[in-house]
């Protein structure tokens, strides 16, 4: 039985790559999922798997050094799946301290806890072991509209706060393959969409306010460009990487599915009029009058697209979901499941919501 340690496994990829490594492997896998329940992860998201006996829940941070040590020494971990971040690029520009203490000091620390209990006496690793760092194409920086792709040996040129803490933790988990040939890999993934996600990105926030008849807040011209990928097909390509991969080597992953802000704001508003019965009061409201242009967030990265070309030709992935039935597939997963929107935005998320837009609608 091979034992993953997911960190972050209660936030949006994260809780998709259990329930996807459940629903294939069943009794073949143990999970033990260290999270530090930031207001982004919510065990809710993972009410179907909590009770399964090779299933650990671990509350804990990832910067906790006895906390990560001990966890290694109590289990012979074969796998780490490292999700655990602070994700959001607005947060990161009003405070960017904590991402630099999760992202940066908690990998690092993360590295050090599974280097202590992998690396042998002569120096060498135990076989079969694996690191997998999760990370984003955003620390390749930002991409001319006209055209381009990032690939692995795109140079790293990060703008916010996020991205930044994200190529520094890729840094050190390549300085630590390296320099003492720690087995590892990374992936650098473009924007997600699916369910689980919490209402501060551009979809679910959007499906959120559409469904309250509130403003849709769209950042400068609405043209900024994301290359979209369904959750499912990243954790799909995560596992391809676990699995195959050659250690040391960094795979792009994108959904070579580019995408206007805009148009996926008009997406939203089109499926959820077909979605909302006559009689409903808000099927009224909603329409393209509530797309209110805001002030543009700073540095905004104006496009990302990835080359996923490596990935493909190694190890056969690409992606299974089309964007019409990804975008559909999630809208009504928000629709139905508005229970969860609404226990995951209560208390702290009004005042994050009156922080961020108060002064621009
Ligand atoms: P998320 O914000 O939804 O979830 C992050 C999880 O990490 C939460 O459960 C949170 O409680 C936990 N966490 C945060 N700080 C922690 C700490 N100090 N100790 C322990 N747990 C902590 O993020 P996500 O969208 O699921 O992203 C997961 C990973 O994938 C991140 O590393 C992110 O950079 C990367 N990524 C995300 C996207 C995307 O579109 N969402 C795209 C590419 C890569
Ligand atoms: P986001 O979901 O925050 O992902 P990222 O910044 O990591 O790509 O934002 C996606 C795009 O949507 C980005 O160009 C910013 C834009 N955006 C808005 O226009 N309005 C919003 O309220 C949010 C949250 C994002």
């Amino acid at each position: 039985m091979r034992t993953y340690l997911v960190t972050g496994g209660a936030g949006f990829i994260g809780s998709n790559f259990i329930h996807y490594m459940f629903d294939r492997y069943q009794d073949a896998i143990k999970i033990i999922n260290v999270d530090a329940l930031t207001y982004a992860g919510n065990l809710s998201n993972l009410e179907a798997v909590a009770g399964l006996p090779n299933y650990k829940f671990v509350k804990a941070d990832i910067t906790d050094r006895k906390v990560i040590e001990k966890l290694f020494d109590k289990n012979d971990v074969d796998v780490v799946v490292h999700f655990a971040a602070e994700s959001h690029v607005d947060r990161s520009i009003k405070d960017p301290d904590c991402f630099v203490r999760t992202n940066v000091l908690g990998t690092t620390n993360m590295l050090n806890a599974a280097m202590g209990a992998w690396r042998l006496s002569n120096g060498k690793f135990i076989p079969g072991k694996k690191f997998l760092h999760v990370s984003t194409d955003e620390v390749y920086g930002s991409l001319p509209e006209e055209g381009g792709y990032f690939y692995e040996d795109t140079p790293y040129a990060p703008h916010s706060p996020y991205s930044a803490s994200k190529a520094s933790s890729d840094l050190i988990v390549k300085a630590y393959m390296d320099t003492y040939g720690f087995p590892a890999n990374i992936t650098n993934c473009s924007n997600n969409y699916g369910p689980y996600q919490f209402p501060e990105k551009l979809i679910p926030l959007m499906i959120h306010n559409a469904l309250e008849g509130k403003p849709l807040p769209v950042y400068g011209d609405g043209k900024n460009v994301r290359d979209w990928l369904y959750v499912e097909d990243h954790v799909s390509a995560i596992n391809h990487v676990i699995n195959e991969a050659k250690l040391f080597e960094t795979y792009n992953i994108g959904g070579n599915n580019e995408k206007q802000n805009i148009e996926i704001v008009r997406t939203i508003i089109d499926v959820l009029k077909e979605l909302l019965p006559e009689a409903d009061p808000r099927r009224a409201n909603l329409s393209y009058d509530l797309i209110t242009y805001v002030d543009d967030r700073l540095g905004h990265d104006r496009r990302y697209a990835i080359g996923a070309d490596k990935i493909r030709k190694d190890l056969g992935w690409e992606p299974k979901t089309k964007f019409v039935d990804g975008i559909r597939k999630t809208i009504i997963w928000y629709f139905e499941n508005q229970d969860w929107m609404e226990r995951v935005t209560s208390g702290m998320y009004q005042a994050y919501y009156e922080q961020m837009y108060g002064g621009k609608l």
